[in-house]
């Protein structure tokens, strides 16, 4: 399998290295606008494969988009980071048009390749992409749920006192500060409901700390976090990878499921060699419905800010 990833920021290369540290992508290019950036960036990673002990082959290109020929995946990290203070809505006016000139030369390249979106506001950006290559749904995959998810079994833990490999559960919505909706209901330690265990107000804490979970980062960060981007972006790409058929919340194109239309937004899906091979439907409450369509009406408004 042969992996791009466009930016060489501290989430691409994040990307990047957990790709190749699994060991399952025969190469993975990372391309930057910046020049001989990649090139470091893949060059220092190479340097670690006979310690790592993986076999990836890792190479950096600067803006060289032949060199991303034929990839299977190609995953858009490319834009500018939120600092402190900012929501990632308000990163629209630069990343919409990086991404817009990414999504389509990768596209020229790699006419039959998956993207992972990973720029923010990512949920916007995955609906752009929609929007300006037009090919078939399954392929366009915004990261986001997997890393709120991750986030959101951490925080179970910590309130749990638990360890995290005893913990499953599932954000799903928009992914910004207010959109995320963690399913603190269906959340299980060692397939025993949380509600069990924490109180209603402990969980809404849980829920509230894993929403600002990216802010939380970017203050004590000054940028936005990568270690977990880039783990979350290399357990989809392994799904796809190993048409494993595992289930992530993703950002998808819905087209009616969770009654909503014309919009990318994160619910479940399965991960498997065609990218999206399925949305699968869940039955929500009807304040976990309320909540999804007030997520919805936020991205929405979001996309209006689109030049398409
Ligand atoms: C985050 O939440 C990168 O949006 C990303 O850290």
């Amino acid at each position: 399998m042969k992996v791009t990833v466009v930016g060489a920021g501290a989430v691409g290369a994040s990307c990047a290295e957990y790709i190749a540290i699994r060991n399952f992508a025969s190469e993975v290019v990372i391309l930057d606008i910046k020049e001989g950036f990649a090139e470091g960036k893949a060059m220092d990673l190479m340097q670690t494969a006979s310690l790592l002990k993986f076999d990836t082959k890792i190479t950096g290109v600067t803006n060289d988009y032949s060199k991303t020929a034929n990839s299977d995946v190609c995953v858009i990290t490319s834009g500018i980071p939120r600092k402190p203070g900012m929501t990632r809505e308000e990163l629209i006016g630069i990343n919409a048009g990086i991404v817009k000139m990414v999504s389509s030369s990768l596209l020229e390249h790699s006419p039959n390749t998956i993207f992972i979106i990973v720029s923010n506001p990512m949920d916007t950006m995955a609906y752009l992409v929609h929007k300006t290559l037009g090919i078939a749904k399954n392929r366009i995959i915004g990261m986001g749920g997997a890393l709120d998810s991750a986030r959101f079994k951490y925080r179970l833990a910590e309130a749990l006192g638990a360890p995290i490999s005893d913990i499953d559960g599932m954000v799903i919505g928009g992914h910004s500060d207010k959109g995320m909706i963690p399913l603190t209901r269906l959340a299980t330690r060692n397939s025993v409901n949380v509600t069990e265990f924490l109180s209603e107000e402990r969980l809404e804490k849980v829920a509230a700390d894993t929403k600002v979970g990216g802010a939380t980062l970017t203050g004590l960060l000054g940028t936005s976090a990568w270690y977990a981007p880039g783990a979350a972006v290399s357990g989809m790409v392994h799904a796809i990878a190993s048409d494993a058929q595992k289930m992530f919340p993703v950002s998808t194109l819905l087209e009616g499921e969770y009654d909503l239309q014309d919009i990318s937004i994160g619910v479940p899906v399965i991960l498997g060699k065609n990218g999206i091979e399925k949305i699968v439907k869940i039955q929500l409450t009807q304040a976990e419905k309320d909540k999804m369509q007030e997520s919805a009406a936020a991205v929405k408004k979001t996309n209006g800010l689109l030049d398409l």
